[in-house]
């Protein structure tokens, strides 16, 4: 057993409005290589959370007639929630409104203005409440938001800045002596041109509302929310907030993953906070793309062109829409979230590929060894071909999913799947089936395949952990542990297997369902 640590987050969710299959996109990726990572023997921490304060919340609620802490209260459990129906196996939620988050928040923030990094000046420019974004003139697009495009307000008062200016070159540095901290590199060459622009100071705090927590020496004023947001990071593994030893265990961070808009902070306001505090940085922050809607959209709540996950899940299965996030587009660009596209990749590769692999595999065992597979078996030279890439396969998959690449390691997977199809349509088991002299030829044949199989449920528990777990049921390993050096090995079952009967893993979608897809 390894003791090396992985740590690794998604950003902390705005619980300003239902989750969407957006939002739950990024959650899903990190849950794939957390799990693969704790099956490689890393100790790991998963932390995931809620982003409660800021204008937009108490606005949100203020509409509502409740406080916002009630408010946040009930969404964020939304939140938890969601991540319990996608069988997310988070290790923290934090919430920016946890008392200890707030005290730290306030300790890292004295801290900066002590040392000089946080200093009180004059703020003049542009607002954006829905990105809780400031802006000066030259970065507005037809006077509006930059990122999404509404409207953005005059802001101007006294607030307290942080000094982003002075660590441009610092940061350029580090780019330099850490080739792989942005990626893909299609986010790197933006950070890049964004700091050589040249680097504003940023304003961080707001007087204008209150929801926020205050900045400890001057409670006029309340701490801009993502500072307030990106310290999460730290505070929720102890730092300036109590037992500092998971902070020592586990920062840096190995990965954070955010969405393409928020690389910028993540790349940028992120790394110069930590540099002013001494810290470490973490090691990579990759920015993911978009789900857009079939008109090409970025599918958003305010623009009501969101896909409910709960829906979707309920009618479809968890793993099947933690199958089509990963699968129907490289992490890092953007993909379209429509019910033809779902629709053709459930039936061709859940359904056709791996559902009727297992079930023409799992009926021929009832058929014709209802007791077990024949002792006496006869593997042929050829069947090394399907054996040796089977015992392969994981390798590359680990290359994939080490950089985290997921659709490429599900295709690694998927090209075992169809070897296996291929193996069956070549060996013809029905053919010898109808041989008594050839059972033991057939035995051999389905053993082959159940290996294939085996080491197919390890290598997607990651990706689909209840499907993974039903193939496995169904093979009798359910009392087993999950080992990833497993799939490396051939071998590993009972020369006379049996199998326990099931349901179809994916039975073919037929209908078209109004209700989840209502908007596309
Ligand atoms: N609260 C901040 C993050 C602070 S992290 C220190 C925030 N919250 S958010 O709720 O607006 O967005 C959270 C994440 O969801 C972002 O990474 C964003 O890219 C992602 N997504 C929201 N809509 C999305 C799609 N349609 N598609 C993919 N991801 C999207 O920003």
């Amino acid at each position: 057993m390894r003791n090396e640590t992985f740590y690794v987050t998604t950003p902390i969710y705005y619980p300003s409005g239902d989750p969407h299959i957006g939002h739950s996109y990024c959650t899903v990726a990190a849950d794939v290589v957390a799990r693969y990572k704790r099956l490689r023997g890393f100790d790991v921490m998963f932390l995931t959370g809620t982003d409660e304060h800021g204008q937009k919340i108490e606005t949100l609620a203020k509409e509502k007639n409740i406080d916002p802490k009630t408010f946040v209260d009930e969404m964020s459990l939304k939140f938890k929630k969601l991540w319990q129906t996608f069988c997310i196996t988070n290790d923290r939620f934090i919430r920016t409104t946890n008392k200890f988050h707030k005290k730290a928040v306030q300790k890292i923030f004295l801290k900066l203005y002590e040392k000089g990094d946080i200093y009180k000046g004059k703020y003049k420019g542009w607002y954006c409440v829905p990105c809780e974004s400031f802006f000066i003139e030259s970065q507005l697009v037809n006077k509006k938001c930059p990122d999404c495009l509404r409207s953005v307000n005059w802001a101007q008062e006294e607030a307290y800045f942080f000094k982003l200016s002075s660590y441009s070159k610092k940061l350029i540095s580090f780019y330099n002596e850490n080739p792989n901290f942005i990626c893909p590199q299609s986010r790197k060459n933006e950070m890049m041109s964004f700091i050589k622009d040249g680097l504003q100071d940023v304003c961080v705090s707001r007087s204008s509302f209150s929801w926020g927590v205050k900045v400890p020496f001057d409670d006029k004023h309340v701490i801009y929310v993502w500072f307030d947001a990106l310290v999460n990071y730290i505070t929720a593994l102890g730092y300036e907030s109590g037992n500092n030893s998971d902070f020592k265990k586990f920062w840096p961070a190995d990965v954070h993953f955010v969405g393409k808009e928020i690389v910028r902070f993540h790349a940028i306001i992120w790394p110069a906070i930590l540099m002013a505090l001494n810290l470490s940085i973490p090691k990579v922050v990759y920015g993911h793309g978009w789900w857009l809607s079939d008109n090409s959209s970025k599918m958003s709540k305010s623009k009501g062109n969101v896909v409910d996950p709960v829906l979707l899940c309920n009618d479809y299965g968890v793993d099947a829409v933690r199958y089509f996030l990963l699968k129907e587009v490289p992490f890092g660009s953007d993909g379209v979230f429509s019910f033809k596209l779902f629709l053709k990749r459930f039936n061709s590769d859940l359904a056709n590929d791996l559902g009727n692999l297992f079930h023409r595999c799992s009926a021929m065992v009832e058929k014709y060894f209802p007791n077990g597979l024949l002792d006496e078996q006869e593997p042929l030279k050829h069947d090394d071909s399907l054996k040796n890439f089977a015992k392969s396969t994981s390798t590359l998959v680990e290359k994939n999913l080490d950089s985290f690449q997921f659709s490429f390691a599900l295709s690694n997977i998927w090209e075992l799947i169809s070897s296996c199809n291929r193996y069956i349509e070549d060996e013809k088991p029905w053919d010898l089936a109808k041989d008594q002299k050839k059972h033991p030829r057939l035995a051999s044949v389905l053993y082959n395949l159940f290996e294939c199989l085996r080491i197919i449920s390890i290598m997607l528990s990651a990706f689909m952990p209840k499907s993974a777990m039903t193939i496995r049921k169904q093979m009798l390993l359910d009392d087993k542990p999950i080992i990833w050096e497993d799939s490396k090995n051939w071998g590993l079952l009972f020369k006379k297997f049996s199998i326990a009967k099931g349901n179809a893993l994916f039975p073919r979608i037929e209908h078209k369902n109004k209700q989840v897809f209502s908007n596309l």
